[in-house]
């Protein structure tokens, strides 16, 4: 479910016809809808009502301040993963309470911020970890509360490079080792041992992989029950996934259902850690065609995002709808929607049919509010685009599109080379 839709041929997001914006502030944009956004939080937040539990949005999915601040009004949480994640949570008004800190490579200087915010538990991923994190929070005279992340062995059937939770992944402790890692931990001054924490990867589509993986860590529990470790909260980790084509992935509900009847009574506390499936399917990419150009083997309509844009399609293969701005009738084409970057992995989708379109007509690249501006970059010295939120009928800049001064900022060319410039010139 989304609010983007046509209206006499002609795409809007909510109220605003997506024309009018692009008119505005020029393209490439990303543009988001409040009403999706806020949706999509209720309905996943809302599925487990009935269960103690806290959402934390996985902000590497989006960290974009505004929708930070919209999912903090709602009452979530978030799921960090860096220092930087913490800062701009914390700007845009989350609650340290409702943050828990994830990652594999948590720095000293981050886990140091993070223990002085007062974030509600780090999910510690290594015996190295464990230490580290007693050290530093010995040393600032503070207590870490901790969940360890167990990687439990579950296939989540998915791109292998968004699994995570199998014994061949980077992440976690492997779960036959947890109970040892606890005792080191519950022995340990600096740290409190409240959770056990899991994610086993991203764009599940079934809910098998969960259940199994619950399972698992339902018995690690009573174990560590077994041996006078509390455990207060039980940490499922994010994963489910959208469609983007042709998925049918669960609904937030019957995952909900799946999770409760397998965990039966309790009186744990979950945690979830939803990223893709609040915010995926909340924001598009807007793109204008530059040049169309026919060749003997195919059509291509060159546009003017790219790969540094969004790219989950160079990365992943990753399917993206493409959808025209305005329906104009057009013959139909099978085409590749490709980018100006200089590589030939630079394209938003292949070999799609659809109509035929002409220069300065608008493409809506659909599904890419989630790992879409997050993991953008500058390559080619192409200044990050803007963000939009819609609300009704008005709209908002949430990000302002960069500028070739952005580009350069922080750089300097060191006085030899300034000397060498003077020289050259002399001569
Ligand atoms: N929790 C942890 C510890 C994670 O590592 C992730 C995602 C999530 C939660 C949220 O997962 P989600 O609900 O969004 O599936 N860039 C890739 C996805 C990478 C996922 C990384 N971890 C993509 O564009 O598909």
């Amino acid at each position: 479910m989304h609010h983007f839709h046509y209206i006499k041929n002609e795409l809007f997001c909510e109220e605003v016809p997506v024309a009018t914006i692009a008119q505005e502030l020029g393209t490439p944009l990303y543009l988001y809808s409040h009403a999706t956004l806020k949706q999509h939080f209720k309905v996943f937040d809302g599925a487990f009502s009935g269960m103690k539990h806290l959402t934390c949005f996985s902000m590497k999915s989006n960290s974009n301040m505004a929708i930070l601040r919209l999912f903090a009004m709602l009452g979530g949480g978030v799921d960090i993963v860096s220092g930087g994640e913490l800062y701009r949570a914390l700007k845009a008004g989350v609650e340290p309470t409702r943050i828990v800190y994830s990652g594999v490579g948590k720095e000293v200087a981050a886990l140091e911020y993070a223990l002085k915010t007062g974030i509600l538990m780090f999910n510690v991923e290594s015996a190295q970890e464990i230490l580290k994190l007693n050290e530093v929070a010995e040393r600032i005279g503070k207590k870490a509360r901790l969940a360890i992340r167990v990687n439990p062995d579950v296939d989540p059937k998915t791109h292998p490079y968004i699994s995570t939770g199998l014994k061949e992944n980077k992440f976690g402790i492997d779960i036959n080792d947890a109970l040892e890692q606890y005792s080191v931990a519950a022995s340990l001054n600096g740290l409190d041992v409240v959770g056990v924490s899991c994610h086993i990867g991203s764009q599940l589509t079934e809910v098998g992989p969960f259940v199994d993986a619950l399972r698992k860590l339902k018995k690690l529990i009573e174990d560590l029950r077994d041996i006078g470790i509390r455990i207060d909260y039980l940490n499922l980790g994010g994963g489910l996934g959208i469609t983007y084509e042709m998925e049918a992935p669960p609904d937030p509900e019957e995952y909900a259902r799946a999770i409760q009847t397998e965990l039966g009574a309790s009186d744990l506390t979950l945690i979830f850690e939803p990223g893709r499936v609040i915010v995926g399917n909340a924001g598009i990419l807007i793109t204008k065609v530059l040049y169309t150009k026919p060749t003997k083997e195919k059509m291509f309509f060159v546009v003017d995002a790219a790969m540094n844009d969004l790219m989950r399609p160079s990365l992943y293969n990753s399917y993206h709808g493409i959808q025209p701005v305005k329906n104009r009738g057009r013959e139909k084409v099978k085409a590749d929607i490709v980018g100006p970057i200089c590589e030939s992995g630079d394209f938003l989708a292949k070999g799609r049919d659809m109509e035929m379109l002409e220069p300065d007509d608008l493409v809506a690249v659909m599904s890419a509010g989630a790992y879409g501006f997050s993991m953008s970059s500058t390559y080619n010295s192409r200044p990050k685009i803007c963000e939009v939120m819609v609300k009704g009928d008005r709209y908002f800049t949430i990000r302002d599109r960069e500028n070739f001064e952005d580009l350069i900022r922080g750089e300097s060319i060191p006085d030899f080379l300034m000397e060498d410039q003077n020289k050259v010139q002399e001569g």
